[in-house]
């Protein structure tokens, strides 16, 4: 490590604060190669404080990997594709963000497409007074957890990821292009991280429809006690946003919700997403 960062415990299991970074101007490559490092053993790390440009957040999070385009080109901003606008304000009847000021169900980010982004940052750049935390739960932790016998019946199984039914939940529905983009997809059931190799379950209330190979009961029973297992108190790390809070987190092996906020407040947060070396984009 070097003198510069300093790294402390923000959640139970996961999760951590990192000290001594100016992510606007701080992207050589020894930090990036340090913060990755970091990324993949904390699986969440939050900087405070900082002050970034759309130009900024790109390079930084071009640092950590090639970025992707999100397929929501209706909510991109206009002047840096990379970049992602979750937001409630609107410009005359136009949503400038998606995903609006009402609960987001647990998910992970592109659990749907063949090839997930690794990671998404996220920015803080105007915030309700109340309401909007976001929740990140530990699905390392989780899976670890579980008795030899669930892990057991767990093992090789594959479930069917739905991006169609989070956003009959939680969002707008895709047009016919983008629904051509993200059909519903199978994934490992259990997700072995690429660069760390430590199992997580890589399910997700939101997206997890059906296990494959078992019957309808058993996949649903299945499903509802993980669900309510992966999201004890033990495992999982609100947020509280500051102004100038950046978020970073492993998409391998965490989910995320957003609760509601108050729609007479505005809420903008930009977001890049990270896309993996392709030799290891493949979850397995
Ligand atoms: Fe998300």
């Amino acid at each position: 490590m070097s003198k510069k960062l300093s790294v402390s415990r923000m959640g139970k299991t996961f999760g951590a604060i990192i000290e001594g970074i100016n992510v606007a101007t701080d992207t050589d490559p020894d930090t990036m190669a340090e913060i990755k490092g970091l990324w993949a053993e904390h699986q969440l790390l939050l900087f405070r404080n900082q002050d970034l440009s759309e130009e900024q957040l790109v390079a930084f999070s071009r640092g950590l990997g090639d970025l992707e385009i999100h397929l929501r080109r209706e909510y991109l901003s206009p002047d840096n594709p990379e970049i992602l606008m979750i937001s409630n304000i609107k410009d005359g009847d136009r949503s400038i963000g998606i995903l609006s000021d009402t609960e987001v169900g647990w998910h992970y980010d592109q659990i749907y497409l063949p090839k997930p982004a690794v990671g998404s940052m996220l920015y803080s750049v105007i915030l309700p007074n109340n309401g909007g935390q976001t929740s990140f739960a530990d699905m390392a932790a989780a899976y670890d957890g579980l008795s030899d016998d669930m892990k057991a019946k767990l093992e090789g199984k594959k479930a069917i990821q739905s991006y169609a039914a989070f956003n009959a939940q939680f969002s707008v529905p895709t047009n016919s292009k983008q629904k051509k983009m993200s059909p519903d997809i199978a994934q490992p059931l259990v997700r072995t991280h690429p660069i760390t190799g430590r199992k997580a379950l890589y399910i997700c209330p939101g997206m997890t429809v059906q296990i494959v190979g078992l019957d309808e009961d058993d996949s649903r029973e299945t499903l509802e006690f993980l669900f309510d297992w992966c999201v004890r108190d033990e495992f999982v790390y609100t947020h509280d946003w500051v102004l100038g809070d950046a978020l970073l987190w492993d998409n391998a092996s965490a989910m995320h919700r957003r609760e509601p906020f108050d729609s007479s407040e505005d809420r903008l947060m930009k977001r890049t997403t990270i896309l993996p070396p392709d030799n290891i984009a493949t979850p397995f």
